[in-house]
């Protein structure tokens, strides 16, 4: 679905990513893990059109989106949840979540990806009235998570969804973005720092390091890499 080749972003001599290619699929979590500054937010800028890469190619379903705005990427159903979330503090969760459908027309469509924003996150519906800013930062990224399914998209971004959040949110937010993949049957690619929790919910698995890709693999193979272990897992 997604597929990335020699993919380069320098910023002005800093060369962020290089040569970077990576490939995901509809139905399953692809992880890419690294440290800080290791490109993983200018990949998922790039990939959402945010930064124009200095070369190689991105493809969208057997098309090429190199050149396209983060609009018209949007509208293709490529979806970007960013690190720290973006919302609008001020609004209401209602607002912030219907935000996520304004370029679409379908009520019905939109009344039920409501629902389903509440299903996978129930506390949202308890207070969608409240402003953002008012939310723990677990709830906060449940409400950015919630934007994203409501322009109902067909690949996501997730870009960090865990930083700074207690384990039981965690769980509930990973919970929510596995879901996403294996019962809407979207692509997934989940960027992490926390890669523990990132093997255990993804099926494939890159690593990057320097603006490079150093392993990639099944998760379950790269939970079990010596230098996975040692470098990311803390074993
Ligand atoms: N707008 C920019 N201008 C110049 N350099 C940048 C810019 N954005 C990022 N960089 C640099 O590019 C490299 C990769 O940054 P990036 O934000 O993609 O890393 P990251 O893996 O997302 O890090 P983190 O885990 O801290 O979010 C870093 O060296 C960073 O300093
Ligand atoms: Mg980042």
């Amino acid at each position: 679905m997604l597929e990335i080749s020699g993919l380069t972003v320098d910023y002005s001599g800093v060369i962020a990513l290089d040569q970077v290619s990576l490939n995901a699929d509809t139905g399953k979590v692809s992880t890419l893990i690294g440290a800080n500054g290791a490109g993983k937010s200018s990949l998922l800028k790039a990939i959402s059109g945010l930064v124009r890469p200095a070369g190689g190619s991105i493809r969208f379903d057997g098309e090429t989106v190199l050149d396209q705005s983060p609009d018209a990427l949007v509208r293709r159903g490529i979806c970007h949840v960013p690190e720290g979330r973006g919302l609008f503090p001020y609004m209401s969760v209602m607002d912030n979540l219907l935000s996520g459908a304004h370029l679409r027309r379908d009520a019905a469509g939109i009344r039920q990806d409501l629902d389903k924003v509440f299903h996978y996150f129930p506390v949202l519906k308890q207070h969608r009235h409240r402003i953002a800013r008012n939310f723990s930062g677990g709830q906060q990224q449940m409400i950015a998570i919630g934007r994203g399914i409501m322009q109902r998209p067909r690949f996501y971004l997730f870009d960090e969804p865990s930083i700074g959040l207690a384990p039981l949110v965690t769980r509930e937010v990973i919970g929510a973005i596995t879901a996403i993949a294996r019962q809407d049957r979207c692509g997934v690619l989940l960027v992490e720092q926390n890669a523990n929790l990132a093997l255990d919910a993804a099926e494939d698995a890159y690593v990057i390091e320097l603006g490079r890709i150093s392993l990639s693999g099944s998760a379950a193979e790269l939970k079990n890499d010596e230098r996975v272990r040692r470098a990311y897992l803390g074993l």
